[in-house]
């Protein structure tokens, strides 16, 4: 009879550690991998190339040489995915280019044989942007790969939709205008390109977090002197535009958290 277990939960330690020590076979953990691939990758279309087959013969020899005692490296059983940029033998590196769609590989890269050689399981292959070139996975060939979290949430609707913060402007909404910028851990973003999923943890400055108290951030001040909105729409991105050297007192000063703090500085983000 098939045990059903959930071996995509563990972690990578976790599973090389049960399989070297024979608590579960690399079959076992390739299977349950398999299943939840099969069960979650229809809607979020982050692997687009896998072959079951192959991936069992993979765990079959895996579990054939620790039958034998052969050693078997340190992510024995670990599945893996490498992406459509990185040359797997036998596998299109397509780069997400519909021009190199029939480019087969016809070795692997140091960084699949590494993964293979160390006992992990090559699950899939992983999409990429077009060229690999941008934030956003999407491309002609493989098409989109969304948020398993929320597909359509970007950190700059985030900021303005869920959390009222509407001093982060949305121009373009595609990386081309700056409208967005934000400031993260310091450095500035894009916000219309960036997952708000991806920001976890991370303290994020809106252009309402620039005022200290009643005192303008110097770029703002200088923006008032030199009489530079234009039209206004786009000026809170200019104005966090620069966060390396003359915003780092800003930037530890006051982080944009909440309603309540927009609401008091809301004033003075136009
Ligand atoms: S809205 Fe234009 S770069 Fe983000």
């Amino acid at each position: 009879m098939t045990r059903t277990i959930e071996a995509w939960r563990w972690s990578a330690a976790e599973v090389a550690a049960r399989v070297r020590h024979g608590e579960i076979s690399a079959t076992e953990v390739a299977r349950s991998a398999l299943g939840r691939l099969e069960a979650v990758n229809p809607k979020l279309n982050a692997v687009v190339e896998h072959r079951p087959d192959e991936i069992m013969a993979q765990a079959r020899a895996l579990d054939d040489a620790i039958a034998h005692g052969d050693p078997v490296g340190v992510l024995a059983g670990v599945p893996v995915t490498t992406k459509v940029n990185i040359d797997q033998a036998g596998y299109a590196t397509t780069n997400g280019l519909k021009s190199q769609r029939e480019l087969v590989a016809r070795s692997s890269s140091p960084v699949a044989d590494s993964l293979l050689n160390a006992g992990g399981v090559l699950l899939g292959r992983t999409n990429t942007p077009a060229f690999s070139y941008r934030w956003f996975t999407s491309n002609q060939l493989h098409g989109t790969t969304r948020n398993p979290h929320d597909a359509r949430l970007t950190l700059l609707d985030a900021l303005r939709d869920a959390l009222g913060l509407a001093g982060t402007k949305k121009g373009c909404d595609q990386g081309a205008c700056g409208a967005c910028t934000v400031i993260i851990e310091g450095q500035r973003v894009l916000s219309c390109l960036t997952l708000a999923a991806a920001c976890d943890g991370q303290q994020i400055v809106t252009i309402e977090g620039l005022i200290k108290a009643e005192e303008l951030h110097p770029m703002q001040a200088a923006f008032l002197h030199c009489d530079g909105f234009q039209c206004g729409y786009c000026t809170p991105g200019q104005r966090s535009s620069r966060p390396s050297a003359p915003f780092k007192r800003s930037t530890r000063a006051s982080p944009v958290t909440s309603r309540q703090t927009f609401d008091k500085r809301s004033a003075a983000r136009h």
